[in-house]
Parts: structure tokens; sequence; C-alpha cells
């Protein structure tokens, strides 16, 4: 069967692409960074616990109190992408969803299990004893299912010739294993995450130190060594994820090809430079070229996209009928959105500082 009769017709749009791509990869790009410190701070702490036999450490209460705060605005900030994304590649991203459906769906129920630990870990991590560990475990787990399923639903959202064993199968329980890119890309996705959780810990320590808290400086120090080692492990694991695509993401006689290459080597030195900084202990210098990495990186991530549906699919096909005040009044409320946000997050920063808030 040819797997081009499965794609369905895409909607048209109010407005050029090139909107929704920009705003696509925006908020894209502060979902990952905050998931990252989500589930790096998590995987982190739970490290630490486990380390200690169990006993409550400060760094492991420090992360608890923050971890539900970091749940509710990974997610939060996941809707905006999703919104976008379903504009832009819909019609695939609807396919691979129904596909894996069941599988999903149970993101909801992990992120429901994920939090309630997390609310658990912070009401009570004094008096948990013995089950400190496996409570983290256990939300650590959850979030990292989900992220895993994420992987999945959005490697087999671009790989339409996958689709046609729904025939065989027609459960809603179709995961994408057999595609070579998907674990080094998800392992890619994490070992980021640990890293970065690693530096929010060093930056969370340098704004003590700052303070006037000399102890601080050990945190300094343990947060940029995860950064340091974690990024450095993913140096090969993104080779490997390099190594598995596809010939037509490497081919460099279509530009998309050769804009993949330059990106990839801009962000490869970036990544370097940041290992440097933080192996140095610098955690400013470490932050801004992370940062800039991790947006080329999503630029690589998006041109991949590009890569594996031309054959089917290209972005500039999609029908505009012009309709600007929807997408003006989208901007208005997110603009306004990002401010609140923003306040609310230096309110609940005070607070949790300050040591008053029960989240
Ligand atoms: C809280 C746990 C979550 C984790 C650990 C997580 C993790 C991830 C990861 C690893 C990716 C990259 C996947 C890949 O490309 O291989 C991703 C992408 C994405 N996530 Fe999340 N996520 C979480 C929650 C959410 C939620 C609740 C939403 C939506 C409401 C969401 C929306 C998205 C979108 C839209 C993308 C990709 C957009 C695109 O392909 O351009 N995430 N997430």
């Amino acid at each position: 069967m040819n797997p081009a009769a499965l794609i369905p017709t895409p909607d048209t749009l109010q407005v050029p692409w090139g909107w929704f791509q920009v705003l696509l990869l925006l908020t894209l790009f502060l979902h990952i960074i905050l998931m990252n410190v989500m589930l790096g701070s998590g995987v982190i702490a739970l490290v630490n616990l486990f380390r200690a036999g169990g006993e409550p450490t400060p760094l492991a209460r420090d992360i608890s109190k923050k971890l539900p705060f970091a749940i509710a605005f990974t997610v939060n900030f996941g809707i905006a992408p999703l919104l976008f994304v379903q504009v832009l590649y819909g019609n695939f991203l609807y396919a691979s969803s129904v596909l894996m459906a069941n599988f999903w769906l149970l993101i909801v129920a992990f992120l429901i299990i994920g939090y309630y630990l997390a609310y658990i870990l912070d009401y009570r991590f004094d008096t948990l004893h013995n089950s400190r560990v496996p409570i983290i475990g256990l939300a650590v787990a959850s979030l990292l299912t989900i992220g895993f399923l994420m992987s999945n639903n959005f490697t087999l959202m671009q790989r339409p010739e996958a689709w046609t064993r729904y025939f065989d199968r027609p459960t809603g329980l179709l995961l994408n294993l057999s595609d070579p890119t998907l674990i080094p890309r998800y392992l890619h996705f994490m070992v980021a995450a640990i890293a970065v959780g690693g530096l929010s810990l060093a930056l969370l320590g340098e704004w003590r130190v700052r303070r006037g808290d000399p102890g601080a400086a050990a945190a300094v120090r343990s947060g940029c060594n995860w950064f340091a080692y974690a990024t450095i492990v993913n140096f090969g694991i993104g080779f490997w994820f390099f190594g598995v695509l596809p010939r037509q993401v490497h081919d460099l006689s279509h530009f998309s090809g050769v804009l993949i290459a330059v990106l990839l080597v801009v962000a490869i030195i970036l990544g370097a430079f940041s290992v440097i900084y933080s192996l140095q202990a610098r955690v400013m210098p470490t932050l801004y070229t992370v940062l800039a990495a991790i947006f080329v990186m999503l630029l690589v991530r998006d041109l991949v996209r590009v890569a594996y549906l031309r054959p089917y699919f290209s972005l500039a096909d999609l029908e505009v009928v012009p309709q600007y005040s929807p997408l003006l009044l989208f901007l208005v409320i997110f603009v306004a959105g990002l401010a609140l946000i923003g306040w609310m997050a230096r309110l609940a920063w005070r607070a949790v500082t300050a040591g008053e808030v029960r989240s």
C-alpha cells in the first residue's frame, strides 16, 4: 500500500506558515528548557537520596520543594507548541497519535501520578523515612515514560511508511520501536535534561553565594560537574543519533541538508564551549552557551522533520486563506500571559526562597 494514501488532507492556514513555525520554535524552546530543569533535577535528587541511603539531604529537600512548580510550568509550556505543531503538521501528528492512541492517552495518567508523588514528597519530605527513594523514583519514572512516549509520537508522525502496520494491528497500541533513531533520540533528550538540571542547581547555588551563603559554593561545583559529565556523554549519544538518521537528512544536495550540517557544527562548538566553562565552574557563560546550543539543536530537529517528510509534504504546500485577526488576538494574549506568568514565577520564587510556601 502507498503510505501517502494514509495522510489526511491538511487544513488551510489563516496566515503564512512561517508565523506558526517561529511560534512553534520559541514555545518549544521554553517547554524543553523547563522539562530539562524538571526531569534533570528530579534525577539528581533521586541519585542524591539513593547515595545517602534514603536519609534526607538538603539538596533533595530543596529539589522536592521546587518539583511541583517545575512540573506545572513544563506542562503549561507544552500546550502552546502542541497547538502550533498541530496547525503545521496536524495531518501527520493526528495520524500517529491515533496509531499509538492508548499510550498517548496514558500520558495524562503518568502525569497525574508523577505530579501527585511530587506533591507527597514536597509535603511529607521529613516524615517519609524509607519511602523517599521509591516515591521520587516512581515520580521520575513516570516523567521519563512521558518523555519516551513523546519521542515515539514525534518520530512516528514523520514516518508514514510505518503507519501501514495499523492494518495488521488496529489496536491503538503501535509504538515506533522499529525506528533505529528512537532510542538515541530519546537518550539524547534525557541526558541533556540531566545536564541542564545540574546547571539549574549550579545557578541556584551561585545565586545563594551572591547572597552571602559561602556553603552554596559546593552546590555550584557539583551542579557544574553534573552538567559537564552528562554533556560529554551526550556528545557520544549525539554522534550515534546522527549516524542512524536516514540518508535524506544528510543529503547535501538539498538546502535543508546543508543547513542541518552547518547548524550542527555551530551547536557542537557551542556545546563544547559550555562544557569548558562548566568545568571551570563559570555558571553564567555555561548558561548562555548551552541555551544557544539548545536553540540551534531545536532548529536542527525541525529541519530533520522537514527532510523526513520531503517525499510526502512541504510546509509551503499549505494553502493560506488570509485572516489575521485571530493571530493578532493570540499574540496580545500570549504576551500578556507571559508577563502574568513571569509575575507569578517571581512571587512563587520569593515565597519559596523565604521558605513560606507549601506550593
Ligand atoms: C511533563 C512531562 C513531559 C516530558 C518529560 C516531556 C518531554 C518531551 C520531550 C523529550 C520532547 C521531545 C520529543 C522528541 O522530539 O523526540 C517533547 C516534545 C514536545 N512536548 Fe513534551 N514533555 C512533557 C509534557 C508535555 C505536555 C503535557 C505537553 C502538551 C500539553 C507537551 C508537548 C510537547 C510538544 C508539542 C513537543 C514537540 C513539538 C514538536 O515536535 O515540534 N509535553 N516533550
